[in-house]
């Protein structure tokens, strides 16, 4: 198939960006955005960069009325130098197909689209911000724009590209969170949507996060939806343990998002020589170890945070105080080195920057 051209239109005013200080995540957007469509019989087609503006919708368009949808999140790196660099764009345009092939969404072609992103980032180059911490989160996404009250795959969709300069994602940034495990809610289950990147799996987790929140948590850490015994993620990131010296992390099994900083995690992991283990893990293990005195360090991975140290996790009524709720050295070791080869301060041996 022949690659699509992308037509630039270049915004004829720029907005004011933001001090480094005024960061948070995702409020402020860049001058430009990618859009494609697609249409039924002709494909994806109209790639084209424009003007950072909102978008007219049917009220019929079937994004609003079953949430067929799905999207990714990345960032793009201000090295020392000066210069911009993406980590590892190509697996999120490869984890997209995926959420793609789930929701019944047209697939993409993955390599047209890291060029594409490539493309955005490097017009909006200004945005990508120099301060400690900072970076451009780059928010790829598909919603179904046909007009139909039919519950059906739909047969035209857009893909979208939105840019925000941030700060860190969570006011901790490294510092640990406290965690309540949920017993009530379930974020996602085998054979449902969790392995999928969509919106919906995140509408799913707002009612146990409002209450965790009001009782003073942080984020939920998330159990199976069959049994409520194994552990699945914590809030939005995967989750990690160090038990008596061993990484372990629950194994992908269907129900569990696939993150891109998680296979990071345990690439440099194994790279180090560090015995990872990925399978199922009980909550109730993960307190026989606590007691026994081998909980060393728990972290959820994403790419907004990257690493989150978890400092506490409450469950049936016990405070699980993890390393006194104090940063692991292991949590600071490996966001010190994926955030440094991120922003090029070290060197990056698994070629993961673009
Ligand atoms: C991440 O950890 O990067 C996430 O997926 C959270 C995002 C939805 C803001």
């Amino acid at each position: 198939m022949e690659e699509q051209s992308i037509r630039v239109e270049l915004s004829q005013s720029k907005k004011e960006k933001p001090k480094a200080v005024e960061l948070v995540f995702g409020r402020i957007f860049t001058d430009h955005m990618f859009v494609m469509d697609y249409t039924e019989g002709i494909g994806w087609h109209n790639a084209s960069i424009v003007p950072y503006q909102p978008i007219t919708l049917d009220p019929a368009a079937m994004i609003f009325h079953y949430g067929q949808s799905v999207f990714e999140g990345l960032k793009a790196f201000r090295t020392k130098s000066g210069s911009v660099q993406l980590f590892r764009p190509e697996k999120n345009m490869e984890r997209m197909n995926r959420s793609n092939e789930r929701l019944v969404i047209p697939p993409i072609d993955e390599a047209f689209l890291v060029k594409a992103i490539k493309k955005l980032v490097e017009i909006d180059q200004e945005w990508v911000p120099d301060a400690e911490g900072t970076s451009l989160y780059i928010r790829p996404f598909i919603i179904s724009t046909e007009p139909f009250l039919g519950v059906a795959p739909a047969h035209q969709y857009k893909f979208i590209v939105i840019m925000s300069p941030v700060g860190s994602y969570y006011k901790e940034g490294i510092n640990p969170v406290k965690i309540a495990v949920e017993n009530k809610y379930v974020r996602a289950v085998k054979g449902g949507t969790g392995e999928a990147k969509t919106g919906g799996n995140y509408a799913a987790s707002l009612k146990a996060q409002e209450i965790v929140e009001k009782e003073g948590y942080s984020q939920v850490l998330w159990l199976d939806g069959v049994e409520r015994k194994y552990i699945e993620e914590v809030g939005s990131m995967n989750v990690f343990f160090k038990v008596n010296g061993e990484i372990i992390t629950p194994a992908l099994n269907g129900s569990i998002l696939p993150g891109i900083t998680r296979d990071s995690v345990i690439h440099l992991l194994k790279h180090w020589g560090l015995p990872v283990t990925e399978r199922r893990i009980s909550m109730e293990e993960m307190y026989d170890a606590y007691e026994k005195g081998e909980l060393e360090e728990a972290f959820g991975s994403g790419t907004a945070a990257v690493i989150s140290p978890i400092g506490e996790l409450y469950w049936e009524g016990k405070h699980i105080v993890i390393n006194e709720c104090k940063t692991g050295e292991l949590s600071k070791k490996v966001y010190d080195t994926i955030t440094g080869i991120q922003y090029g301060k070290i060197e990056d041996p698994f070629n993961w920057t673009v």
